[in-house]
Formats: structure tokens, sequence, C-alpha cells
């Protein structure tokens, strides 16, 4: 069955993950990428920017690229995490060819609004990094959320332990108050997060089974940096000691976009804690029926559409096949 392509902004701080999710969505033929608006995060905004002109460049596409916010909207920022992405975001790259795509001189946030303003009701943003960038677009435009068809971010937890504190995800920890700006505004909003991606596990060797299939320097640089990122996780986690892999969290981000049917969801309003020991925990309203007397948590607060459980099997199925189809050739 074919459907007319979504047309996706993709905000993200590529990051291997990043790539990954950039990567399935250039080949999937449901998913149209419109633009790529960058972040500071995994690696500084630059770096973010210079990653993702490249990795567009590799698979002769010429996509709007811009950079966004350089730092955190009201905290001081946070090392870059060069021991999981490597200090270049793509695992240590030894060399890059030369390429000529250039960025869009306009801002992210600026990016987004009028892009979204030309066509209404069309674009969805799917947000894989800290939410500066959504954030200062919603104080440009508060209209904003009327125009959007529909916004889908990788970040956050509800019962799945952090990965930068025992509560909170590095994408809403590195931003809190952007996050809590994004959870409260009245779009239609889903989060994929930790909840979800630390239930799916891509192998490195299927990554080197996607090189060996095209032979492309893309899909070799994505190998490269899965290796490098698999390396950080198997000193973490036991299962990945034993067979190398890595979480793919951002990936998921896109494959809830093609196929929501492989998550179960629930919703709830969510709020951010911006600082203290909870600093980017993001605390879901599981009881929306009683009225509690803590101010922040009235009935007016949006909801958010959570991913609480996925078919893991059903991602990476999805994600082989369409990494392996003729996308690099269209
Ligand atoms: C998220 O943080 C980043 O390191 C990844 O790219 C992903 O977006 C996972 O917590
Ligand atoms: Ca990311």
């Amino acid at each position: 069955m074919s459907t007319v392509p979504r047309k996706v902004i993709f905000d993200t701080d590529p990051g291997v993950d990043d790539a990954i999710a950039l990567y399935f969505a250039l080949a999937h033929p449901d998913i149209d990428v419109v633009g790529i608006t960058t972040t500071f995060g995994n690696v500084s905004v630059a770096q973010a920017a210079t990653n993702a002109l490249y990795l567009t460049a590799l698979v002769n596409r010429d996509i709007p690229v811009t950079r966004g916010v350089a730092t955190p909207w009201v905290k001081p920022g946070e090392p870059p995490p060069d021991f999981i992405h490597g200090a270049d975001g793509l695992g240590n790259l030894n060399s890059r060819r030369a390429t000529s795509n250039q960025l869009d001189p306009r801002a992210s946030a600026q990016f987004i609004v009028d892009t979204v303003r030309a066509q209404p009701g069309e674009i969805t943003l799917v947000a894989v990094g800290p939410l500066g960038n959504l954030n200062l677009a919603l104080k440009l435009d508060p209209e904003l959320p009327k125009m959007v068809r529909e916004v889908i971010i990788m970040g956050g937890t509800v019962v799945e332990p952090g990965n930068v504190s025992p509560v909170a995800e590095a994408n809403i920890w590195n931003d809190p108050h952007a996050a809590d700006a994004v959870f409260t505004a009245p779009w239609k909003l889903t989060m994929v997060g930790l909840d979800v991606t630390h239930r799916v596990v891509t192998d490195l060797a299927l990554f080197k089974k996607i090189a060996d299939h095209h032979r492309h320097i893309a899909t070799d640089t994505l190998h490269h940096a899965v290796a490098f990122y698999a390396t950080f996780y198997s000193g973490l986690h036991k299962h990945l000691a034993l067979n190398p892999g890595c979480f793919a969290h951002d990936l998921l981000a896109f494959i809830y976009l093609v196929r929501p049917e492989l998550f179960t969801l629930e919703s709830g309003g969510i709020r951010v804690a911006t600082d203290g020991m909870a600093q980017g925990q993001t605390m879901m309203n599981r009881r929306g029926f009683i009225d509690y007397p803590q101010a922040g948590w009235g009935r007016h607060l949006p909801m958010t559409d959570v991913c609480m459980q996925v078919d893991e099997p059903g991602c990476l199925a999805l994600f082989e096949q369409t990494m392996l189809s003729d996308w690099m050739k269209i």
C-alpha cells in the first residue's frame, strides 16, 4: 500500500543514533525530510550542523540544514558526551570526504516557523535532541501548535531508569526548561522515551550486513560510528557486552511515525523537573481524574501520548528491510 509521504522537519544533534535515524528516514518511502534543524546536545551545534550536511551529502541529498540553539535556555550547558558519540559525533571518523552542500542561513527556530507557516497542517516535527529549537519556535510564533500536524520527540522516561540520573533522560536533562515548554504547549505530542528505546537493541552485526550490502561510503560511515557507540554500551549493559550493539534511541521516533501500531501508548500530562536532584525528570500524571492540590497539574494540562511498550522484533524487521532497500540509488 503506498501512502503520501509524511513531510518532516528533523530536529537533531547528530550523534550516532541521530545518524541511524536520519538514514532510516531517508530510506523510508513514507517519509519526506523537508529540513534538518540542528541543535547542541551530543556535540556542539556547529558540529551537529557539519554532521547533518556531511551525512546528507554522502547520499547525494540536498536537504536544507540549519544551525540552532547552542546552549540550554536557562541552565548552564553540560559538556558534550564525547565518550558516547566521539568528539566529532560520528565515532571519531578517520577522515571525511570533501563535500560542498551549504548551510541554510536561517536559525533552526526560524526555519521551523517559516516552513510550518508555508504549509499549515502538513509538517510533522520529529525532535531527537534537547528541545531548545522547538521552544524558541514556540516563542517566535505562539500560533505554531495550531499549524503543526504533529510532534514526535525522542526523550524522557516514565518507568524505565534514566540514563543521566536515576530519573532523567539526556535530551530532556540537557534543556529541561525548554522541554517543559514543549510538553505544556497545545499540540499533538508523542513521547518516545527510554521506556521503549531500552527495549530495542540494534546489533552491530546488522550495521555490518547493511554496509556489506551497499558497499557505499554512507553505510560504511554509519557502521564505523555505530562500532564506537556500541563499545560504550557494551561497557554498560551485560547483554550488549555479550553481543555488541546499541540502543538506537532516535530511530524509534521515525519507526513510531510510520508504524505506530508497533507501540502501546498511555496518555497523560507531563511536566519536567527543571532543577534539583530530579532535574530533567519527565513526570507524568497517570491519574488524570484526580484534582491534585499541587499547582502545575491542573486539568488544562495538554495530554502527551507516551510510548510505554514496543514490539522489538517488528521494529528490527522494519529497520533491516528499509535499510537493505535501494534507497541510495533513488
Ligand atoms: C538521547 O540522547 C542522545 O545521546 C541520543 O542521541 C538520544 O537522542 C538518548 O538519551
Ligand atoms: Ca539525539
